[in-house]
């Protein structure tokens, strides 16, 4: 949805998105092991919100920053590879939260490693007051950057930071 600029007094004027010449962009979301659980998962942690409104809420906000927001989420690491690769080779940006996968995985970091778009790394909690095996992660060092502890506010972030950049 585009909202053209107005000068009407009291109303917000929204600029249009700079990229929004023909197709909107598009951008995935990708949630790793157990984040289809969100909303009952530990909500003390993760919060209430479950994916699917999760997902539905982010491709509501894209449409309006004029990106065309795809959500998935899987628990097979294998399954997050083959998203990875077919990213990298259409260039579409990623927004990534590879959960505990972050910690560990080899394969997910050179998946990532290939990018040829942004990837940023969301995590929802603030992974470096937790537990000390969740302060590293794998993945941070072949990401453009990375968000935790902003709840799945985080994502929202990362979808505005894409929508700012070049194409
Ligand atoms: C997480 C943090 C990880 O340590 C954890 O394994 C997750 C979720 C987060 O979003 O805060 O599954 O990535």
């Amino acid at each position: 949805m585009t909202i053209e600029p107005t000068r009407a007094a009291g109303f917000p004027v929204r600029t249009e998105n700079p990229h929004r010449s023909g197709e909107p962009r598009r951008v995935w979301v990708l949630n790793g092991v157990n984040l289809g659980r969100l909303g009952t998962r530990e909500p003390d942690i993760y919060g209430a919100t479950t994916h699917s409104a999760l997902a539905d809420s982010l491709v509501a906000l894209g449409a309006d920053l004029g990106l065309a927001v795809e959500v998935r989420q899987t628990d097979e690491e294998a399954a997050m590879v083959r998203w990875l690769h077919a990213a990298a080779d259409d260039a579409i940006p990623v927004v990534l939260n590879p959960a505990a996968w972050s910690h560990y995985s080899i394969a997910l970091r050179d998946a990532v490693a290939q990018r040829t778009a942004d990837l940023i790394e969301v995590h929802i909690s603030n992974v470096h007051t937790r537990e000390e095996f969740r302060h590293h992660s794998v993945i941070s060092a072949v990401a453009t950057g990375v968000i935790a502890g902003l709840g799945v506010e985080g994502y929202a972030a990362a979808l505005r930071f894409i929508a700012a950049r070049p194409a």
